[in-house]
């Protein structure tokens, strides 16, 4: 398993030192959410916080857009620092264009889709990006309850990934925690992301590591 917490959570006065409990732990990338207030019905953070986190560390920076036109601004977040960029299926039609400019800027490419958003609509293009990213509750806020529908979503997604020989990262977004993790695992997911259920709990580094380590749990 791949872990993502989401900085989302953190402390905003001591960036530093979650960051610093972040590279001390097993996570593996650094989940980085950006929302507009148009999008999403939130305002979240921009490229100056992203670039001071890019400096604390050398675990990979993903950034998920919850943006409208991400492609104004796909430059400006490869040059704060993103290594993959993920951008919502509802917020391109020119999806296509999206991905490859991305992809152009040396970035990992990846697109996000919202939970009423049929995984079937990425049939083609699929083979084009890295990874999907799953929303399993309404972007925009941390702390919200998981959507169980998203199993489904992701069993469908990762038999069809599979049967088309892609490698294609499954990621799952929204509510996630120790007590749905290994669920998530078994429907396919290989990726995912943390705010709340990490950066709220008594020892983040272990929750870390449980969710990390979920795949070897005893059923
Ligand atoms: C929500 C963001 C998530 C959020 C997850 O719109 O995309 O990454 O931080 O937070 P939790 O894990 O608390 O649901
Ligand atoms: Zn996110």
């Amino acid at each position: 398993m791949i872990i993502a917490p989401s900085l989302l959570a953190a402390n905003f006065l001591n960036l530093q030192a979650d960051c610093q409990m972040l590279n001390e732990s097993e996570a593996d990338w650094f989940h980085l959410d950006v929302m507009d207030g148009r999008f999403v019905p939130n305002i979240s953070y921009g490229f100056p916080v992203i670039e001071q986190i890019r400096k604390t560390t050398k675990k990979l920076c993903d950034v998920h857009l919850m943006i409208e036109e991400p492609g104004k601004y796909a430059e400006a977040f490869r040059k704060a620092g993103a290594d993959i960029l993920t951008v919502h299926y509802e917020a391109c039609p020119h999806l296509h264009r999206n991905i490859q400019q991305i992809k152009d800027l040396g970035m990992v490419a990846g697109v996000a889709i919202n939970p009423h958003t049929p995984v079937q609509l990425l049939q083609d293009i699929l083979a084009n990006i890295d990874l999907v990213l799953v929303m399993s509750v309404n972007p925009g806020f941390g702390g919200q309850k998981f959507i169980p529908h998203s199993l489904q979503k992701i069993r469908t997604l990762r038999q069809r990934i599979d049967d088309l020989g892609l490698n294609v990262k499954i990621e799952v977004d929204g509510g996630v925690d120790p007590n749905n993790a290994r669920a998530l695992f078994e429907a396919g997911a290989h990726v995912l992301v943390a705010g709340s259920s990490v950066f709220q709990s008594a020892d983040p580094k272990a929750t870390i590591s449980a969710l990390k380590h979920i795949d070897k749990e005893v059923a």
